[in-house]
């Protein structure tokens, strides 16, 4: 359907039937556990209390914000689609949770109120897709609390790579391992980082590094719905996803979460704390 066909269709009936609700769509809320599970654990190792307050940039229909809602955490979504966040609004009603929604650029919104704080600032499957991603991650680690969390997912080069490979393209995968940002085999926008390049980009804002986890390595790459799999093989999927360490997963991920802590002013130099499965953890503790 036109893009300005469903603009209309959206503005007078509220109404788009092409549109992507990744809360309602059941692989999406199988990938969302993987962000959450990590998230949830590095606030926990932070002695970030289940009350916290929590911003999701770039909410969308609520797949990450009803569930952290969920968990007890205060959340506040911004979007600047207006119809986004009524369906984020609808799948809260009906999950029994209260959410703040504001609709707006999340750069202009953080810039007009430099005194909102946060514990937690969630960014999940937007940066790649925004030309602004540094100024956006600029803006979001303003609005961490000193101690608190930014937890921002990217696009591996990796991913980039393997997907031109898949499609034989070999000129394209050469091009990606080239370049961080650019068109990738359409007229899109897109970046792509390394490791090493989302620690130094992570160094510049200030923030100190604390993990990076690898968020979906074998489904995109086989061709596996998680959601098509009985309820004991899907949980099973889920633990495999889980333990792949970033070394494991890292090349072929679909996207990398980055778990960055604003430092406090008494630690700076300081280390944050280690949670279960963290890759500086030491062997057998
Ligand atoms: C792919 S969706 C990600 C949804 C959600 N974070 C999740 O993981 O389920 C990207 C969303 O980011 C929103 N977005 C993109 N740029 C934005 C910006 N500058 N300010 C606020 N929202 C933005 C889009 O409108 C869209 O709803």
């Amino acid at each position: 359907m036109q893009r300005t066909v469903r603009k209309i269709l959206r503005a007078v009936a509220d109404y788009d039937p092409d549109y992507y609700d990744m809360y309602a769509d059941n692989n999406e809320a199988l990938f969302a556990r993987l962000y959450l599970e990590r998230i949830r654990r590095h606030a926990e190792a932070a002695g970030i209390d289940a009350s916290a307050a929590v911003l999701e940039a770039g909410c969308q229909a609520g797949r990450l914000a009803i569930p952290l809602a969920k968990l007890g955490y205060r959340v506040t979504g911004i979007d600047t689609s207006g119809f986004a966040l009524r369906r984020a609004r609808e799948h809260a009603k009906e999950a029994g949770v209260s959410l703040e929604l504001i609709q707006g650029d999340l750069i202009d919104l953080l810039h007009r109120h430099p005194e909102w704080r946060y514990d937690i600032v969630v960014c999940a499957e937007v940066l790649y897709l925004s030309p602004n991603y540094r100024a956006m991650l600029q803006a979001m680690a303003s609005a961490v609390r000193p101690g608190g969390l930014l937890c921002a997912s990217h696009r591996s080069k990796g991913y980039y790579v393997l997907e031109a490979i898949r499609q034989h393209d070999v000129g394209a995968a050469v091009t990606v391992l080239q370049t961080a940002e650019g068109p990738f085999r359409d007229s899109a926008y897109y970046n792509w980082q390394t490791e090493d390049e989302l620690k130094a980009l992570y160094r510049s804002l200030g923030l100190r590094w604390v993990a990076m986890w690898p968020i979906d390595c074998t489904a995109w790459l086989t061709g596996l719905n998680p959601s098509c799999l009985g309820r004991e093989a899907q949980e099973q999927w889920l633990q495999l996803e889980m333990r792949l360490s970033p070394a494991e997963g890292g090349l072929c991920a679909r996207y990398l979460l980055v778990i960055a802590e604003k430092p406090r002013a008494d630690v700076i130099g300081g280390h944050p704390p280690l949670i279960r499965g963290d890759p500086r953890e030491p062997e057998g503790s």
